[in-house]
């Protein structure tokens, strides 16, 4: 079923799990994409930039991810990525979209509040949920991260202030990750998170989730985590397996032969990640506890 970002942290919250966040690049990786979902028994959120949006064309992206979240039986919410233009979300949620990200983190932080509430408005009155982010992601060099200055990580006391007056559905928080970081691993401020996730009760976000270590899952999960963004792992792999193919085509076989080992991998990573993501051991403990 085609849901909302707010709907399917709304079950993250309750099974103490996350939902993740694929970033698609083309049509051709989105059916292993929700297929891996459907296999693994977990709602899946499809994201695309506004630049592949208007590549496939934004009713394109919609249609075809409908029809997969029908056919397949799974709960699909398709979310635009960090949108900075108020026309641009506007083109997406008229064309469907279930839920957009609204990034006006480099903007003064009374400027990014009044921005994104503005947004919420809009989004809110047609059904559509609205995520927002205030620090800074970090950002990488050749796949390794650019280290942070102090300030950019997310305030605490400004979450707090920006969910009660903004009213979104989901906070992006700055504790240490970084965009397209995939040669090397960051150190997440796990402590950081915890003072943020004290004073906020709405499903938090992470972007950058490539360098993040898969052991520290469990304890971002557990302090609110409720979305975990995964791009750059998926396109890195994609792009390799057809380098590979196409390397070795004859000319007049089907595309179908290079494009088809790139779109099962990234069924394997998805269905890998939302495996872990998934909690259980983590769920099945607090559970063991809750019952004791
Ligand atoms: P990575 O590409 O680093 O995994 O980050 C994805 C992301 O956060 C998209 O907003």
């Amino acid at each position: 079923m085609y849901k909302t970002l707010k709907e399917v942290t709304q079950v993250a919250e309750d099974l103490n799990m996350t939902i993740g966040a694929f970033n698609a690049h083309n049509l051709e990786m989105l059916p292993e994409m929700i297929r891996a979902a459907k296999e693994m028994g977990s709602p899946i959120i499809i994201q695309t930039s506004i630049d592949t949006a208007k590549y496939i064309g934004y009713p394109v992206v919609v249609a075809v991810v409908k029809t997969l979240a029908n056919n397949e039986m799974v709960d699909v919410v398709l979310h635009l990525d960090h949108a900075k233009d108020f026309d641009e979300i506007k083109t997406a949620i008229d064309a469907g979209y279930s839920s957009v990200m609204f990034d006006g983190s480099a903007l003064p932080f009374k400027k990014n509040i009044a921005k994104t509430k503005a947004v919420v408005q809009y989004a809110h009155a047609k059904g559509v949920s609205v995520e927002g982010e205030i620090g800074t992601i970090g950002g990488t060099e050749e796949g390794i991260s650019v280290p942070l200055d102090e300030k950019m990580y997310t305030k605490p006391e400004d979450a707090a202030q920006f969910v009660k007056e903004t009213g979104v559905d989901a906070l992006a928080v700055a504790i240490g990750t970084n965009h397209g970081q995939f040669k090397s691993k960051t150190d997440v401020k796990i402590p950081l998170l915890k003072a943020i996730h004290e004073q906020v009760t709405i499903p938090l976000v992470v972007h950058g989730g490539t360098g993040v270590k898969e052991e520290d899952y469990p304890e971002l999960i557990n302090n609110g985590i409720r979305k975990f963004n995964v791009g750059t792992e998926l396109l890195v792999s994609w792009t390799q397996e057809a380098i590979d193919s196409f390397g070795e085509t004859e000319v007049n076989k089907s595309l179908r032969h290079n494009v088809i080992p790139a779109n099962m991998k990234t069924k394997e990573i998805v269905r890998h990640k939302i495996g872990l993501f998934m909690n259980l051991n983590e769920s099945m403990n607090i559970g063991r506890i809750k019952n004791e």
